[in-house]
């Protein structure tokens, strides 16, 4: 059985001024009319051998999270909360420990809660083949082919050829994760790269082994923070004292640089992970002048543009590339080369607080 372990954690502050610390980006509709949430569980509901999702999420956002699923008709094996963010590796290991106690031999699909995949049925067919290789022990991620050097994604060099039933993978030869710009740079013209798209399948025991050889104290947290009985809860609160007692760490760094038993499956799904405005632009489609407009518009000579409007009627006229977001209480206007920028906007604010 393969049971989604969807993570709802980030910030998202690349898309301020509509992504906010108590609303971020995965809780939003982004792109279509469904939360990003909402659609990460959509998206693997039916697939063979799913299991309902268990989502991880920090505390404050146990009801919104909650209230979604609810909407999207989707009832979750667990809502785990978290007493306090200590990144990707932590909150993986403790949904391992949850799902462990219920069923030994779990498979788990690990979600990021705010990415794009346009191609549903090549995901599943991915899904499929990381599964048969997963089901033999193996770590797997999928492998997206690079387009540009990124520096915000893991790097993944594939080594020889992983007989599966489903298909074939690769053996992971490398994983980098976060290069900087000189070495991101190597690596796609080698062309023997993929980035990791931050998804992974893997059985649960098989990750809990890895933590406790290469993060031996986040395993030890991450195990005491998993109570024995939640029975009849609406959410499962992880241990405060023992949660908060973790080494704060992603998996990427903790355990997919170290591990020997990586495997990856190349995927051809038409992922974003709409790390900024300029992304969401790309992902959506757009009008007959390369624009793409939410909310109440109006546009005179204008292409090459992201419009949204929240709460007014906002009117652009002659110029291009630009993202324009209109919410209730702020406005960004940006060139869309430019929009990395939009971070330290909020790093700003945050120090005017
Ligand atoms: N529950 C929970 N708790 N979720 C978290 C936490 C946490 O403490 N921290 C992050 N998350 C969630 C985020 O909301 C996101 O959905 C996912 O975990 C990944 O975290 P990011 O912080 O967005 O990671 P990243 O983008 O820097 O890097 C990862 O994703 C890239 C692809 O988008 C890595 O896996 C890279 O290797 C990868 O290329
Ligand atoms: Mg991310």
């Amino acid at each position: 059985k393969i049971y989604p372990i969807i993570l709802s954690g980030g910030a998202g502050t690349r898309l301020w001024p509509l992504s906010r610390a108590v609303l971020p980006k995965q809780l939003l509709p982004l792109v279509t009319e469904k939360t990003m949430l909402q659609e990460t569980a959509l998206r693997v509901a039916g697939v063979q051998d799913m299991q309902a999702p268990l989502i991880v999420c920090g505390n404050e956002h146990r009801f919104l999270v909650a209230e979604q699923m609810r909407e999207a008709g989707i009832k979750p094996l667990a809502i785990l909360l978290e007493p306090v963010g200590r990144n990707t590796a932590p909150a993986v290991a403790a949904a391992a420990n949850y799902i462990k106690g219920i069923d030994a031999d779990a498979m788990m699909l690990v979600l990021p809660a705010d990415h794009v995949i346009n191609n549903v049925a090549a995901f599943h067919a991915a899904v499929d083949r990381a599964a048969a290789l997963a089901r033999e022990g193996a770590l797997a991620t999928f492998g997206i082919v690079p387009t540009a050097p990124e520096t915000g994604y893991g790097y993944i060099k594939s080594g020889s050829v992983v007989k599966g039933v489903a298909g074939d993978g690769y053996e992971v030869e490398r994983f980098v994760e976060k290069p900087d710009r000189a070495t991101a740079e190597t690596f796609v013209k080698a062309g023997t790269y993929f980035w990791n798209s931050g998804m992974f399948l893997f059985r649960a025991e098989a990750y809990l082994r890895e933590l406790e050889q290469y993060a031996p104290e986040m395993a030890k947290a991450a195990a005491a923070a998993v109570q024995n009985d939640y029975s009849d809860l609406d959410f499962c609160r992880l241990d405060e004292a023992a949660f908060t007692a973790s080494p704060s760490d992603s998996i990427d760094y903790a355990v997919m640089e170290k591990t020997r038993h990586a495997v990856v499956v190349p995927a051809d799904i038409g992922w974003s992970d709409v790390g900024s405005w300029s992304a969401l632009h790309e992902v959506q489609p757009k009008d007959a002048d390369n624009n793409v407009t939410r909310g109440d518009v109006y546009l005179d000579g204008v292409s090459g543009t992201l419009v949204r409007a929240e709460s007014r009627i906002v009117a652009v006229v002659g110029v291009k590339d630009l993202v324009v977001v209109e919410t209730a209480d702020a406005v960004l206007v940006a060139h869309k080369d430019q929009v990395q920028r939009v971070k330290q906007i909020v790093d700003h604010l945050k120090s005017e607080d």
